[in-house]
């Protein structure tokens, strides 16, 4: 082996055990924290990521963290996008600002659903590391009705009429708050009239962060829903902003199949039937969010009634929920790998040739672990083995060039947002460090 192949792996040992390291540091007591100061709650997709890295080392402490998680599950079965522990006046909006009837306090709104599929992982984790498989299938068993309940959700109140195709109600529920992809939807949106306090913008550049006019549009749509009393029904009749994001549908139909998976083991035969055809629907809806003409997915509109034409890195994500149309496939990998060739590291979450594209600014154009990490899978999986070695030596290069930031500049690779994340570290663990 050559010294540099030798140092290589030196230096991956030692990130593994920083990631390992930020991790334990974010621990709050059984659920982790996606950074100190700027995230100092639990939030829903950062730890279903964060179970599946901190499987690779602590299968019991993965399973606290879904725990936890579910902790703050409504009865409606909604899995809120922030859990309150505890209080901690570090961020804006806190638990008085959305106002919701439940204790633990809780946002109002969800987040990507990932937790069929950490539950998988941990299950696959907890077998190779020889641990007590029953102690493992009874914390799978437990989680099985909650993660079902929350399909439930999303089915009765992101999608009423059974159209296989669910909408989110906030760009907060989407994860990638400031895509541009919400740029049209939003200035349709008014702007809220109450003075707030940014905390983001004290801890964070404002230039890695959301501009104000968008924050002022994020507000208004928690005070609308609070006013709303939080009643889904309202909130899908009276808002302004819906939209069939195409990540969060593509992200679902995963964990509806890994979801499906669990079934087999610890749920009932009518269960396990109406799951399979509600897949079905999921599917059929992910297929008509393809825009033939242009050759990618889009998201759409559900207001305005038209596909929102403005490419991301959600197009892709179908790659990780599954494309049946191989000829669709290949043409996502073949952009993909396009896409590539225009940065030193991928993958970028908008071209770097879109106008809109911002190298720093958050959901606008910067990489993310955990986006590399479906992307990663999906495009393996679908048999395109360079585009998966080509993200995973991307995220593998970021880490070390940069340790574990919140996002990272395509171009130059540098490290942005918030510093010693938790997803960035589990994604480490359990995919690019692997
Ligand atoms: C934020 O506060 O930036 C979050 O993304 C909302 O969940």
């Amino acid at each position: 082996m050559s010294a540099a192949g030798a140092m290589e792996i030196e230096d991956v040992a030692a990130l593994r055990t920083e990631a390992v390291r930020i991790l334990r540091e974010n621990d709050r007591g059984g659920y982790t924290i996606p950074t100190d100061g700027l995230y100092p709650f639990q939030w829903n997709w950062d730890s279903a990521f964060c179970a599946m890295g901190i499987a690779t080392y602590d299968v019991d402490r993965a399973w606290s963290e879904l725990d936890y998680l579910y902790q703050g599950q409504w009865e409606s079965g909604l899995l809120p996008h922030i859990v309150f522990h505890r209080p901690v006046d570090s961020y804006y909006p806190g638990p008085d600002v959305w106002g919701t009837a439940h204790t633990p306090p809780t946002s109002g709104i969800s987040q990507p659903p990932l937790t069929a599929t950490a539950t998988l992982r941990i299950l696959d984790r907890a077998a190779a590391a020889h641990a007590n498989m029953s102690d493992a299938k009874d914390r799978a068993a437990a989680l099985y009705p909650k993660i079902l309940a929350l399909h439930d959700w999303w089915e009765r109140e992101r999608d009423p009429d059974r159209t296989g195709i669910v909408a989110v109600l906030h760009p907060w529920e989407t994860g990638a708050d400031n895509s541009p992809v919400w740029d049209g939807p939003l200035k349709t949106t008014p702007a809220t009239k109450t003075q707030f306090q940014r905390r983001d913008v004290a801890l964070v550049d404002a230039t890695m962060r959301p501009r104000q006019w968008e924050y002022e549009r994020y507000i208004h749509l928690v005070e609308l829903y609070r006013s709303l009393g939080w009643d889904g029904g309202k909130m899908w009749r009276e808002t302004p902003f819906k939209v069939a994001d195409v990540a969060m549908n593509a992200i679902l139909m995963r964990d509806e199949r890994d979801l499906l998976t669990l079934a087999e083991s610890f749920g009932t035969p009518a269960e396990r039937a109406r799951l399979e055809e509600r897949a079905e629907r999921r599917q059929s809806g992910l297929d008509r969010l393809w825009h033939a003409q242009d050759g990618f997915y889009y998201s759409r509109d559900l207001v305005a009634d038209e596909a929102i034409r403005v490419a991301s890195h959600a197009g892709f994500l179908p790659l990780w929920g599954g494309v049946r149309n191989p000829d669709r496939a290949k043409q996502l990998a073949d952009r993909l790998t396009q896409w590539l060739t225009l940065c030193r590291y991928g993958a970028p979450t908008m071209s770097p040739r879109d106008p809109e594209f911002d190298q720093k600014r958050y959901w606008r154009g910067p990489v993310w672990a955990i986006i590399n990490f479906m992307l990663g899978h999906g495009a393996a999986e679908q048999g395109f083995a360079d585009l998966a070695d080509r993200l995973r030596e991307d995220t593998r290069a970021l880490m070390l060039r940069s340790g574990f930031c919140e996002y990272y500049d395509p171009l130059t690779g540098e490290g942005l947002g918030g510093g010693a994340f938790s997803w960035t570290a589990a994604a480490g663990l359990a995919w690019a460090l692997d």
